[in-house]
């Protein structure tokens, strides 16, 4: 398996300054096997409503294009985000649907993980399997095992301190990222 050092970046689903998924994805830095750098991708809060008439006439908003950018070069992408009505926050979606028009779709046949974390019970569960249907349609490649879902997860984070602190959410956030590595690297070996 080669060791070619990987860039992952991390899209955030929220938008909320003290967002418990953004802690998540703060926290990923240091939980990435060696070879993997984790980056955040900017924010989706200024992306305007996906409008077709709004591409046609002014082209794509200029985060579109940097997200785009900065996905097409990294290795893998990490969803990160919380789960709104059972599905998708509408926020993420937008962004999405957004990137899907882009010319050389950049989430085409890209490794992508992803991460649900909610105050409920199931950790945003209905909401990975949303985002699977969509990405298939995005012809992404996503990592099936293991999936991350952080229930009640504001009982597992220093509010304070804006930090993930329960060990057991860690342990697996980082054996999530361990099996990411190995998929990348398996397709992208073919
Ligand atoms: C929620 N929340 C929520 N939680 C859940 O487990 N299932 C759900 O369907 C929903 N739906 C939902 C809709 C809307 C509009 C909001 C604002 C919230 C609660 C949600 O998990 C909680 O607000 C999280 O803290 C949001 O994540 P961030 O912003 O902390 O990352």
């Amino acid at each position: 398996m080669s060791d070619k050092p990987l860039k992952i970046v991390t899209l955030l689903g929220s938008l909320r300054q003290g967002s418990y998924n953004a802690m998540i994805a703060r926290a990923l830095p240091q939980l990435a096997p060696e070879g993997m750098t984790i980056d955040a991708l900017p924010s989706i809060r200024d992306i305007p409503l996906y409008d077709a008439d709004l591409q046609q006439e002014e082209g794509f908003p200029a985060t579109v294009d940097t997200l785009a950018a900065r996905i097409r070069e990294a290795d893998g992408v990490i969803i990160v985000t919380p789960e709104y009505n059972y599905s998708l926050p509408g926020g993420l979606k937008n962004a999405i649907d957004w990137l899907s028009r882009v010319p050389n779709q950049p989430l085409a046949g890209k490794p992508v993980a992803i991460q649900t974390s909610s105050m409920g019970a199931i950790g945003g569960a209905r909401c990975q399997y949303h985002l699977r249907q969509i990405l298939v349609f995005l012809d992404a490649m996503v990592l099936n095992k293991p999936e991350f879902m952080g229930g009640a997860i504001q009982n597992k984070v220093d509010e304070q301190a804006g930090k993930v602190i329960e060990q057991g959410t860690l342990e697996h956030l980082a054996k999530q990222l361990a099996a990411f590595s190995d998929f990348i690297r398996r397709v992208s070996e073919g």
